[in-house]
């Protein structure tokens, strides 16, 4: 069915990048499995066609070195998987500016570094498709949510600015918006916070009560790639796919009310 394509997939240690990496594989695929630490990807590697590089999203020697190798082995990529990514939550007065860019550089400044490198390549061919793994946090927020979300707001807006630019191209442009899914990123998660900020501490406690409640129906990493490789293949020019009962039922929410009505269901879930 691939027909000997390529897809190049960040943050395939774990989670729904890994799971990715081995839908595209059994599918027939050639995968460039990338990752901060290889050692993660020996597991990866023994499968047939897949290559494991080490790729920093935030190091661009490392993004060159990979894009280059994928190259070398594979002749070409065909599909971009941008999954790389975690979550910085937490008290804004209580988080460092270096916090604040890490997120932003990793989610944000690596998705854009990896697509500059890509895509090259797939205009000199006239075709390839991007899918950036967003989030439902892309569409939304949650209280102290403001990094991770911020990151991911941006995610979407550079999709749909570049979906209309690398059309002329001939490159689509894919969002995917996970809800809960059980990977790391829970115990990736971080979160700022300082119980001296005592005023901030009720809504903190809350928050962890919510999301308590809404992890205990996670979907599974191999719902979230399949959902990617639906996007990567499907020829369509839909742009948003969600992954998940949760993602489905809030983005509905969210496109159905108006801003006042959606703010004070969350506000009333929060106490508020
Ligand atoms: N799980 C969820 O509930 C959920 C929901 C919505 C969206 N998402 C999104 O889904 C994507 C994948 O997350 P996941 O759930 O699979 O979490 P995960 O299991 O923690 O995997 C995250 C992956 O990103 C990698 N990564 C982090 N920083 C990186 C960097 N600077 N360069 C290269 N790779 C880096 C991690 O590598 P290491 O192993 O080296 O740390 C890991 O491979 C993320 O973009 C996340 O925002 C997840």
């Amino acid at each position: 069915m691939s027909a000997g394509k390529t897809v190049l997939i960040t943050g395939s240690s774990t989670g729904i990048g890994r799971a990715t990496a081995e839908l595209f594989q059994s599918n027939g695929w050639q995968v460039v499995a990338t990752m901060r630490n290889p050692g993660a990807g020996k597991e990866l590697a023994e499968l047939g066609n897949v290559l494991v590089q080490r790729l920093d999203v935030t190091d661009e020697g490392s993004i060159h070195s990979a894009v280059t190798a994928a190259v070398q082995r594979f002749g070409s990529i065909d599909v971009l998987v941008n999954n790389a990514g975690y979550g910085a939550y937490g008290i804004l007065e209580a988080t460092s500016i270096d916090r604040m860019r890490q997120q932003f550089e990793t989610n944000v400044i690596g998705l854009l570094a990896m697509t500059k490198a890509v895509v090259p390549g797939f205009r000199a061919r006239g075709n390839g498709v991007i899918v950036n793994v967003s989030s439902i946090g892309g569409r939304l927020t949650l209280p102290f949510g403001g990094l991770y979300s911020g990151s991911k707001f941006a995610v979407e807006g550079i999709s749909e600015a570049i979906g209309y630019e690398m059309r002329e191209i001939g490159v689509r442009v894919k969002l995917v918006e996970p809800g809960i899914i059980k990977t790391n990123f829970a115990n990736a998660m971080e979160f700022s916070n300082d119980i001296s900020l005592w005023e901030y501490q009720r809504l903190v406690d809350k928050l962890w009560e919510v999301a308590g409640s809404m992890r205990a129906n996670g979907a599974e990493a191999a719902v979230a790639a399949e959902v990617i490789y639906t996007a990567a293949t499907d020829s369509t020019d839909q742009l948003r796919y969600t992954v998940g009962e949760d993602a489905k039922h809030l983005a509905a929410q969210r496109d159905s009310q108006d801003d006042s009505t959606f703010f004070a269901g969350l506000r009333t879930l929060f106490g508020q």
